[in-house]
């Protein structure tokens, strides 16, 4: 096992990477305070491994309860948090209970803002169990829900007690969920580290086939990297941005095509295809750069030709976007693998790359 600290003062916390990890009883252990326990889960992840972490609850002799939501991104809602309250309230949660989100980034996402709502806070531990979710939700402290408007846009910064990521439960995620998560590999190495970005253009074939020693470097330089910007700018002041590189696009396409019609991270990689894009037409990238951005982006079987929503209307999706000021978008632009610029983009540009993206990659 691998441990990365998010060093953040008096709420630093640890990310425990390996496997096997759920059943472990001592990793939960120095976590859980109080007398009770609601794990909270979905209709896919509570079958398969709901057991095995209340096996490693009970040593501890914890009142748990456990919440089964409904499975997917349409369901990061309102109406999906209340059940977690009513769950809570029905057994009676006080102020020391600890929330277990057991489950990928969309349980991840709302059990953390539940736990930053519930009697104005409770503590929580993320379990993910997604290649996405160990790589990049889990971490940092992002909780929320989404609105028919806008991606994520409701929520609070909230960080976990722990992140315990068990490499051993990703063998039961599909292969699309799977590609989904490289796509925020690819995402990291790209903005922070070069040499990073190279190694996942040796290994996406291993990542794509699953292969464990691959999956353990891509979560623990993935979560080193994650941490130390989380560390220097936690509320997204500036530099946090950067994990956003792709995700304007990206996020466009998830609300314009409805969630759930393409994953987060098949959004996110046409999204950072569509970014090196207009980085390039900015006079900010090289052509060889971009072409090895889409390269690894397709041998990672993400798309990379874009929905066809309309031009307005991927502006007007850009428009809701939480860089936004003013209503001016703001892009994470690529200057070379692992240093990028934040900034705005004249708007014949943006136009000329959503035209692009949607015919070719
Ligand atoms: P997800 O939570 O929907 O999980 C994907 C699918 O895999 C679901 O059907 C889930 O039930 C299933 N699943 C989970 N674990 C499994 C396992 N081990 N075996 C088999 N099936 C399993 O999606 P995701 O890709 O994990 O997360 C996407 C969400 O994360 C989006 O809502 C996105 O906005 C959010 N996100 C948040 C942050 C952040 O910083 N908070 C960062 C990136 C993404
Ligand atoms: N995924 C973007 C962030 O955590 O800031």
């Amino acid at each position: 096992m691998i441990t990365v600290n998010v060093e953040l003062g008096d709420r630093a916390y640890p990310i425990h990477v390996g496997t096997d990890l759920i059943g472990q009883t001592a990793l939960f252990a120095p976590h859980i305070a109080g007398k009770s326990v609601t794990i909270v889960t979905n209709t896919v992840v509570e079958p398969l491994y709901g057991d095995q972490l209340r096996a490693a609850l009970a040593p501890l002799g914890k009142d748990v309860h456990t919440v089964v939501l409904p499975d997917g991104e349409a369901y990061k809602n309102w109406e999906t948090l209340n059940l977690i309250f009513d769950a809570l309230l029905t057994a009676r949660a006080d102020r020391k209970t600890t929330l277990i989100a057991l489950g990928g980034g969309v349980t991840g996402d709302m059990t953390g803002f539940a736990a930053a709502c519930y009697m104005r806070g409770v503590p929580f531990i993320q379990v993910p169990t997604t290649l996405l979710s160990q790589v990049d939700s889990s971490v940092g402290g992002k909780t929320g829900i989404n609105h028919p408007l806008g991606k994520n846009m409701i929520g609070a910064f909230y960080q976990p007690q722990a992140v315990i990521a068990d490499i051993g439960a990703l063998r039961t995620l599909p292969a699309r969920e799977l590609a989904a998560g490289v796509a925020e590999v690819i995402k990291t190495g790209a903005i922070a580290d070069a040499e990073f970005f190279e190694w996942i253009e040796a290994n996406v074939a291993a990542l794509n086939r699953c292969e464990p020693e691959a999956l353990a470097h891509a979560v623990k330089r993935s979560c080193e990297i994650k941490a130390s910007v989380v560390a220097a700018d936690e509320r997204e002041g500036g530099l946090r941005a950067i994990l956003n590189f792709g995700h304007t696009f990206g996020h466009a396409i998830e609300a314009g095509l409805g969630y759930g019609e393409w994953l987060h991270g098949e959004a996110v990689g046409c999204g950072m295809v569509m970014a090196a894009d207009l980085s390039v037409r900015l006079g900010m990238l090289d052509e060889a750069s971009r072409a090895r951005l889409v390269r690894v982006v397709k041998a990672a079987n993400l798309p990379i030709v874009a929905p066809a929503l309309g031009a307005e209307r991927y502006v007007d999706l850009m428009q809701v976007d939480k860089k936004a000021e003013g209503g001016a978008i703001k892009f994470i632009l690529l200057e070379r693998f692992g240093q990028t610029h934040i900034g705005r983009a004249p708007d014949e540009a943006v136009q000329a790359t959503l035209a692009a993206a949607v015919v070719k990659g």
